[in-house]
């Protein structure tokens, strides 16, 4: 056998931590070393004493690396010519990934174009939109709950489970529909999902074929848009005025196939869709054959008034899709909402979930069930409303009076948001730029329209305040601090 001649052998970059295995660190750091190609094969390692030295660790820890190695087959021993790397074939590190390459096919082009910001992670400001009072969630009564569940669980209940969700829970979604919505609904066609997002992208998924026409509220719900544009629909802004969608705009939409919208508290307007309107859109939808998937996101939350039933209960032709979400009574990252579907529908929905992750977790769905039986959800609701009550008040005492290109407040009979007009798309972002310099969350309503929207850009401005997310003590807090920022009188 030939005597390789010693090549160079560099232990810069290892550097090993004492108390973490010494050993393993070593072994690792040669493993990668020989895999990228740093050592090439046919490099002698020096001998185990002389590594030891090198490294200030004991020869025995150095051993037990290469024998490791050895095992692994990453370096060969010659008899009485030490340890050489093993010949391999190097696994070339792949190419960084370019747009072009990453966004190859359609599909994941159209999720290079439509696909959501991620929203802050720190905790709630005012005025963050799409967050409740989850500071009042009853957490010590879901500990006890889920504690209880998971104490003795029945084992029937932990192998995999019905697709379309635990079935005590859907029976109490059921009764609550009914009893809080005035919806009457079968428990086989409830879907339980992660969450609205998940029941509207299933829609997208199962009732659209790519090239469709699909019509949304702008402004509104952008992340319904984007599960709708990824399923290759062609989505298209419909206007509102004082009564909600403008349903006769549908007409001018060809082959539109499916509506989505948010009637009892349109997002992020804030209007409630008129009975008128929601006749004639259940009439486009027998017409037409087409679907509707009505977003009930807020409907707990009324201030004042009769909310009007939805429009599922209004429907006799099985066309419309009702989405509800627990994210708006509990918190968002519980990620737990429903599917109320029309009886054609509900056995595919359930397959399509099945495919996707089987069904979602039953700890969850059991302890929302508990609650629910428990009577707890009922008097969390009730908690609920009031405190967005209070805090609505709150922000509607303490707005300045008179700001400048920025219409009063509206009266706010529903949801955790209100939108006030403002004059003008520069004087938005005005406003929106100072409030968060000075650390007041804000959006601007212009973001909301969908880019195609024929509004002219100033007729778009305005700004969303959500309105529940803190206690009434941090919103007289944000708008003192808005007052500064705005120069207004204080
Ligand atoms: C109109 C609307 N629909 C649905 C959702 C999402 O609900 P979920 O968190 O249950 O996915 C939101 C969240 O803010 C929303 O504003």
């Amino acid at each position: 056998m030939s005597h390789s001649p010693a090549l160079p052998f560099d232990l810069s970059g290892i550097h090993l931590q004492p108390g973490q295995g010494l050993a393993r660190q070593l072994y690792q750091a040669l493993r990668e070393r020989i895999l990228d190609g740093r050592l090439v094969g046919g490099t002698r390692l020096p001998a185990s004493r002389e590594l030891a030295q090198l490294l200030g660790i004991s020869r025995n820890t150095v051993t037990r690396a290469l024998d490791q190695l050895y095992a692994e087959g990453y370096v060969a021993g010659r008899v009485g010519d030490g340890t050489y790397v093993a010949e391999l074939v190097r696994q070339r590190p792949l190419p960084a990934p370019t747009p072009s390459n990453v966004y190859g096919s359609p599909a994941l082009q159209r999720l290079q174009q439509h696909h959501l910001t991620p929203p802050p992670v720190e905790a709630p400001r005012a005025f963050r939109i799409g967050v409740p009072a989850f500071d009042l969630f009853p957490f010590q009564t879901w500990a006890r709950l889920q504690a209880r569940f998971w104490r003795k669980p029945a084992l029937a209940r932990l192998g995999y489970g019905d697709p379309a969700g635990d079935w005590r829970l859907r029976e109490l979604i059921a009764v609550y529909l009914r009893n809080a919505r005035g919806l009457e609904c079968d428990p086989r066609h409830i879907v339980i999902t992660c969450g609205a997002q998940q029941a509207i992208s299933l829609c997208a998924q199962l009732l659209i074929q790519p090239g469709d026409r699909v019509a949304v509220e702008s402004p509104g719900y952008g992340a319904a848009g984007h599960a709708f544009a990824v399923a290759g629909a062609q989505v298209c802004g419909v206007a509102l005025d004082n009564e909600g969608l403008q349903v006769e705009a549908l007409q001018g939409i060809d082959g539109c196939r499916l509506v989505y919208l948010t009637p009892s508290h349109q997002y992020p307007t804030g209007v409630t869709l008129s009975l008128p309107r929601r006749l004639a859109l259940l009439e486009w939808a027998k017409r037409e054959g087409g679907w509707i998937v009505e977003d009930d996101y807020d409907g707990e939350y009324r201030y004042s008034g009769t909310p009007l039933a939805p429009l599922a209960a209004l429907d006799r032709q099985q066309r419309v899709i009702y989405v509800g979400t627990f994210g708006k009574l509990a918190f968002p990252a519980l990620r737990l909402g429903y599917l109320v579907l029309p009886p054609s529908l509900a056995g595919a929905f359930a397959q399509r979930l099945a495919l996707d992750m089987r069904h979602m977790e039953i700890g969850t769905q059991a302890v929302m069930a508990e609650f629910i039986a428990a009577g707890h959800f009922q008097r969390h609701i009730r908690r609920m409303r009031q405190a967005a009550r209070a805090r609505r008040d709150t922000l509607l005492r303490e707005w300045p009076q008179a700001i400048p290109g920025c219409a009063p407040l509206p009266a706010v009979e529903a949801g955790l948001h209100l939108c006030v007009r403002v004059a003008s798309l520069a004087r938005e972002q005005e406003l929106v730029s100072t409030a968060r310099a000075a650390g007041v969350e804000m959006n601007g309503l212009s973001g909301y329209w969908l880019p195609d929207s024929q509004v002219p850009e100033d007729a778009r401005a305005g700004l969303v305040l959500g309105f529940a997310a803190v206690p009434e003590v941090q919103i007289i807090d944000a708008v003192q601090r808005l007052r500064q920022a705005w120069k207004l009188c204080l």
